[in-house]
Parts: structure tokens; sequence; C-alpha cells
């Protein structure tokens, strides 16, 4: 069942391509201009009387709802907010009929999500949920559901169900885009040509996995690492240092790169491994600028970067991973993709149960 691959982990990164396309397929119009997503019961008049989204969620889906704020702020410049699930309901959170609260679970059956979405319901907003699994208590309680078509997954460390999270964004936010008119019908379609590249892009850097082996193998070494971005970068490290603690067991922090200095700068020290993404084009020259005070103080650094930027990037880290070149939006999709490999291939140099790390469940159904 494990189709040839060592683990269920390493077997749902390679189906990341597949998972891809079937959370896109049946959604994007015959010409691909169009996002259609028939399973959105709200008229127009209700999308246009959206004041407010709140997206809620835990781990894993709570990292990819950080960047689905982004997609939907930029494109449909709708205010989102996002929220921990265990903590959504103990802060008081301001519900109104006017706000859209999306969940997002894999599995449909996180009791604090699940919790969350009924608070939602009580105080009378619509609510949205993004799932894998159909008939799951999530899926049958909320108004509008959004099946990502990721397929079981099975290893404790969420991939595949992340990255198809990542596309039922992007396909929401190009939806809302259109109806409420902030975006033209060219640049939605364009958005949509670079999203269908995605998935061979996937698989040219599942082609470089050695690479990353290698990575992980010196990073195993280790008990202390940071992983640093800015913008969409950010929730990126956020999620490659869920995932590298939660199977390889070494401490790790995601930091927002120009929130260094106020603080965790005092933490590096010589040897200790930072891995920078920096793929957002508008922050490139911020970030690398953080890049090269952590160097100055010792770093040994892995640069996750755009094709191109080769030549630039490498005076001032000591490896590179290049991604293919996508839309800056669209660039998590790519990025977290190294990420899983260096947790999978650190949890494997470790010696640990990469499918079943110790303490955690697949699914989480007490608050
Ligand atoms: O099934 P859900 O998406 O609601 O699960 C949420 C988290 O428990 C889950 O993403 C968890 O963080 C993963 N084990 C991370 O890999």
């Amino acid at each position: 069942e494990k189709a040839g691959f060592d683990h269920f982990m390493l077997k749902e990164i390679y189906e990341q391509p597949k998972a891809y396309r079937d959370t896109m397929m049946g959604r994007i119009s015959e010409d691909g201009r169009k996002v259609v997503l028939k399973e959105i019961g709200m008229t127009l008049e209700q999308i246009q009387g959206i004041r407010k989204i709140q997206i809620v969620a835990c781990g894993t889906a709570f990292h990819a709802g950080l960047v689905g704020k982004t997609v939907i702020e930029s494109l449909a410049r709708i205010p989102v907010e996002t929220d921990v699930a265990s903590e959504y309901r103990y802060r008081s959170p301001i519900i109104t009929p006017d706000t859209l609260v999306i969940v997002v679970s894999q599995s449909g059956e996180t009791a604090d999500t699940l919790a969350a979405l009924r608070e939602a319901k009580r105080n009378g907003a619509r609510v949205m949920a993004i799932t894998n699994v159909v008939g799951s208590s999530v899926a049958r309680e909320a108004d509008d559901v959004i099946i990502t078509q990721a397929g079981p997954e099975i290893a404790v460390a969420s991939t595949k169900a992340y990255t198809s999270q990542l596309i039922a964004f992007y396909l929401l936010g190009l939806y809302l885009a259109d109806k409420l008119e902030t975006r033209d019908e060219k640049w939605i379609a364009d958005v949509l040509t670079a999203m269908n590249q995605l998935p061979e892009q996937v698989e040219s850097i599942l082609d470089q996995a050695v690479v990353l082996k290698q990575v992980a193998d010196s990073i195993s070494k280790h008990s202390n690492l940071f992983f640093i971005g800015r913008g969409m970068d950010f929730a990126v490290a956020q999620e490659g240092s869920l995932k590298l603690k939660e199977i390889s067991y070494i401490h790790s922090e995601a930091y927002a790169a120009g929130e260094l200095k106020h603080g965790t700068l005092a933490l590096i020290e010589d040897g200790i491994p930072v891995i920078a993404l920096i793929t957002q084009e508008e922050l490139y020259e911020k970030t690398l600028s953080n890049i090269k005070e952590v160097k100055a103080r010792g770093a040994h650094v892995l640069a996750v970067i755009n094709a191109g930027h080769e030549g630039e990037v490498s005076k001032s880290v000591d490896e590179m991973f290049a991604i293919p070149r996508t839309l800056p939006l669209l660039a998590p999709a790519l990025s977290v993709v190294p990420l899983q490999l260096i947790a999978y291939y650190a949890s494997l140099a470790l010696g640990h149960d990469v499918d079943k790390p110790r303490n955690l469940a697949k699914s989480v159904t007490v608050e």
C-alpha cells in the first residue's frame, strides 16, 4: 500500500503533483480563464456583503490559512484574520452576520476546529470548510465546502493535504476576485496558466531530492536551527519548522526575518543552521540583508531561492536550493516541498518512526 515507498510520508510527498491536478480539476472553466466553484452556494449579493473573513484551523492547516490570508487579501481585498482554533473561541472573536469564517481541516474531525465552526454558526456567520474528507463532521456542518482532492493522507505529518489546501485558497481567491471585480479577466487567466504549471514544477523539485537528503543529514547533527523569511516566505517557514520538529524532534524556530534583530539574533552562533526562504521578489533585498546578518555571526545558511538568482545569492550563503520560477503568490506551493523533504530525511537519518512520531495522533479529536 506504500506503492514502493519506504514510508507513507514520502509517498504522499510524491503524490503532490497529482493532488494539485486533482484539486484543480473541474474547477477551471474550459477556456482556462475562470474559476468555477459550483460547491459555493453564496449569491453574488452575499459575496459582496462579506466585510471580514476569519480563517480558523490547527497545526499545518493553520499554516495553510496564513498563506490563504495573503492570497485572499491581495486578490479580493477583503480583510482576513487568522486564528489557531484552540485560541479562537476564548478571545471573544467579533463574529457578525457579514463575517465569513473559513475552517481548514484535512480530517474534518479536529475537535477545536469543529468547536470554532459551531461557535461561528451560533453567532450567525456563514461558514466555509476546506477539508479533505467528504462526509466528515466539518464538511457536514459547514454551509459551503471545498473538498481538497489530495486522497487519503496516512502519515501523521501532513504534506499533500497542506499543498492541496494552498491550491484551494488560490482557487477561492481567484473566484472572489472575479465576483468582486477586484482583478480583471486577463490577470486571472495568467494566474491560472501559472497554476497549471505547478504540478510539473513540483516534479522537478522531487527530482532533486538527493541534494536535500545531504542537507538533512548535516542538519540531523544539530539540536537547534532557524527558519527565516518574510511575507509568505515566513508562513512557509512556520510550516517547515513544524514539519521538522514533528518527525525529527530537532528544535527549530520560524522567524520573520526582519524580527531577528529584536532578540533572536542573540541565539545565532557559529555553525547553527539557518534555512532562509527568499522567493518573494518584492522583499528580496530585505531578506538578503537579514541573511547577511546571520551569516556574519557564523550561521550556516541554506537559501531556498528562485531559479535565476543563484549568482546574486551565492556570495551570501553556504548552500542554495532553487525552485522553478512562478508568480510570487504561488511560490509557497513550491517552496514548501524542499522543506518537507528535509524533515523527512532528517527523521530518517535519526532513525525515528517517520509516519508515527511519538506523542502525536493523525486526527486530534480531543480539545
Ligand atoms: O485534520 P486537521 O487538518 O484538522 O489537523 C490539524 C493538525 O492536527 C495537523 O495539521 C497537524 O498539525 C499535523 N500533524 C502537522 O503535520
